[in-house]
């Protein structure tokens, strides 16, 4: 869709510059409202539905929803819309007992995402030479394909816990690039269920302050 379509579906004038307003707008709790109905679950019920699986059934996820996932990432905000990241979908047996093999956090998982950026195609900020956006733009795609997968009525389980350099000589990937986090995908297996950090949450207010 390009800029004149999307402004047009959203039933305001071409020459609108509100396109703020997109979703949540409007009276508190409206939308959640408006999904509710629909018998879909607002964005927060989502996001708290989800948790990480670490047990996975064995039926293969369908390729509509991969895509779906990958439209999900598609979808995510990267600084300047540079769009710096790259990622294998690892899902033939011989990808998954390799990753298997360079991490226990892969847990079954018929499907596995590995999320990677190009460095230097990633925005840096002038007041911060030091500061690359690489890893932020990453982790907002993985957050998106992590939601989408759980409205696809999938578990996930973000996974840092591998050594990148291993992970880069196994599946050959370029040096330009480099493997952020691993996004394990599938349908949870009978039982899976939440484990105890899950429920350790701080409270709003302790972490946010007001000025
Ligand atoms: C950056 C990041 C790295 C993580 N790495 C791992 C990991 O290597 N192995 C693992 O089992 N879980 C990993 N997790 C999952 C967290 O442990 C989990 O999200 C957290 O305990 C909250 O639980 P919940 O996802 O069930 O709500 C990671 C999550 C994030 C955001």
């Amino acid at each position: 869709m390009n800029r004149k379509e999307f402004i047009k579906s959203l039933g305001v004038a071409a020459a609108a510059p509100a396109l703020a307003c997109v979703a949540g707008c409007g009276e508190a709790g409206e939308g959640d409202a408006v999904a509710a109905e629909k018998g879909n679950p607002s964005f927060l019920e989502l996001a708290k539905s989800r948790f990480s699986v670490r047990y996975y059934a064995k039926t293969p996820v369908e390729q509509e929803k991969l895509d779906a996932i990958l439209e999900a990432a598609r979808a995510a905000p990267t600084a300047k819309n540079l769009q710096p990241f790259q990622i294998y979908v690892l899902k033939s047996d011989e990808a998954i007992a390799k990753i298997n093999s360079l991490s226990r956090c892969a847990y079954g998982a018929p499907v596995v995402f590995l999320v990677c950026f190009d460095k230097a195609k990633a925005w840096v900020n002038p007041f911060d030479a030091g500061d690359n956006s690489g890893v932020m733009d990453a982790s907002i795609v993985g957050t998106h394909m992590m939601l989408e997968a759980a409205s696809q009525g999938l578990g996930s389980c973000w996974v840092k816990f591998f050594d990148p350099k291993a992970v880069s000589a196994a599946f050959g990937i370029p040096e330009n690039l480099t493997p952020s986090f691993l996004l394990d995908v599938g349908y949870p297996a009978n039982g899976a269920a939440p484990n105890k950090m899950h429920f350790e949450r701080r409270e709003a207010k302790d972490f946010a302050t007001y000025r």
